[in-house]
């Protein structure tokens, strides 16, 4: 790319011209699967297709167990208790993650205790978590955010110290693995999402995953209105729990078959393209970097490709007009959630929030909290590109590598193109 180039932000022609592919993909096979189940009439509890799917999940994440449930929100919720975890135990959870991995924590009464994560893959630090264990912890909630996966090795061996239930979540890593262990197989219970922009997806549904055959039950009856699981031969019976209805339907599970008939080509595209997207950044330099890979991820899902922006590199663009300029290029690229205590879902005084009801003694102070590595990624550094940019050519990729190398070569016209428009601005 010539750096005499125009950039798009100043009328000149955006350097990616190549579509992204579209997500979600389908094919005949879960048209023909849910022609029939709509057919048949037998749409949920724990029919045909949900138990073939749950064997299939099962396999793919190397656990033992896998159930569906409705989504991923109520999974932690769900696998929070199943491991053990009682109203006023504490609960450690990152404090930089999606909403409902607290509020799940907070639903079953827990008190969450947010905690700083580690700069470069933006998930929880060993370190930080044994420095927020007490007497009163039960659980630490690893979240292996985007496109890192959390350091499994340092969060187990704190947890086998201290005595502590590790549940997974797993909502960005359907397939990723730790020393070739499977996210959500690790830990007491693993937690997936298959939200709409997941990357194995039924539009909204979750599952749970682990080793453990009570844990297996007792999940199994918090979901399905206190019965226990069906057996090989018998029906599934009352098992006098008490519980909820958070079942998923044969709908979901066909699109979820699907699903996985494609998800390990689709991983390997993935990995394959976001070597291809890190080296093509390393090479011409500036401010946009992929993070690090740890080596012992072994597999990564690539959810989202976790990005760092370094703005003493950018010549004073800041990352919001730097990633204007990119996305103006054909580079899209979005923010990190929110830092996980200053989400307006947080606001802890709404009536129907949980948490009023806690003891204020032994809670938190959300409000006046203020972790580094979580406000500086939020706030500056942070970047993600989502998995469907992955999935396309390696054509593609070059053409983003383009964008940014023709954004890198011409900061000073970019913040000149900036500064214009603030002046101009009433
Ligand atoms: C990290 C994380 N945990 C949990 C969830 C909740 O999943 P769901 O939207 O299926 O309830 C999400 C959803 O995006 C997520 O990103």
């Amino acid at each position: 790319m010539s750096s005499a180039a125009t950039l798009a932000i100043r009328g000149g022609q955006p350097a990616v011209t190549l579509t992204c592919q579209p997500w979600p993909i389908v094919s005949d096979l879960e048209a023909q699967w849910m022609e029939e189940v709509v057919r048949t009439g037998a749409w949920s509890w724990v029919g045909t297709h949900e138990r073939a799917f749950c064997e299939e999940f099962a396999r793919f994440i190397g656990a033992k167990h896998a159930m569906g449930l409705s989504n991923g929100t109520v999974t932690i919720q769900t696998a929070l208790q199943a491991v053990g975890v009682q109203p006023g135990d504490e609960v450690i959870v990152p404090g930089l993650t999606w909403v409902a991995t607290m509020q799940a924590a907070l639903d079953v009464g827990a008190n969450v205790v947010l905690v700083d994560v580690d700069a470069e893959t933006f998930g929880l630090d060993p370190v930080t978590v044994e420095a927020a264990i007490t007497e009163r912890t039960r659980a630490i909630v690893p979240v292996h955010l985007y496109g890192c996966m959390v350091d499994m090795d340092g969060i187990m061996e704190v947890a086998r110290r201290h005595g502590l239930k590790v549940v997974e979540d797993c909502a960005h890593q359907h397939g990723s693995r730790w020393r070739d262990q499977g996210a959500g197989s690790i830990g007491d219970a693993g937690s997936f999402s298959f939200q709409q922009s997941k990357v194995l997806t039924s539009g909204e549904g979750g599952a749970i995953t682990c080793n453990d055959d009570e844990v297996f039950r007792t999940a199994f009856a918090l979901k399905h209105v206190g019965w226990a699981p069906p057996g090989e031969d018998e029906p599934m019976k009352p098992a006098g729990v008490y519980a909820h209805n958070y079942r998923i339907t044969e709908m979901q599970c066909v699109l979820l078959r699907g699903g996985l008939t494609r998800i390990e080509e689709q991983t390997r595209i993935r990995e394959e393209n976001a070597l291809r997207l890190s080296e093509g950044l390393a090479r011409i330099g500036g401010p946009l970097r992929v993070a690090k890979r740890d080596p012992r991820t072994t597999r990564q899902a690539y959810y989202a490709v976790t990005m760092h922006f370094d703005p003493a590199q950018a010549e004073g663009l800041n990352r919001a007009q730097y990633i204007a300029a990119l996305a103006a290029e054909g580079l899209g690229l979005g923010l990190p959630y929110d830092p996980v205590y200053r989400h307006p879902l947080m606001d802890l005084q709404h009536s129907t929030s949980p948490v009023p009801y806690r003891d204020p003694a032994i809670m938190q102070d959300y409000a006046s909290l203020r972790l580094p590595n979580v406000e500086r990624i939020c706030g500056e550094t942070g970047l993600v590109m989502m998995h469907r940019m992955l999935l396309s050519e390696p054509a593609y990729i070059d053409q983003l590598v383009g964008a940014a190398a023709k954004v890198n070569d011409n900061l000073a016209a970019a913040c000149e193109h900036f500064a214009a428009q603030e002046a101009a601005a009433p």
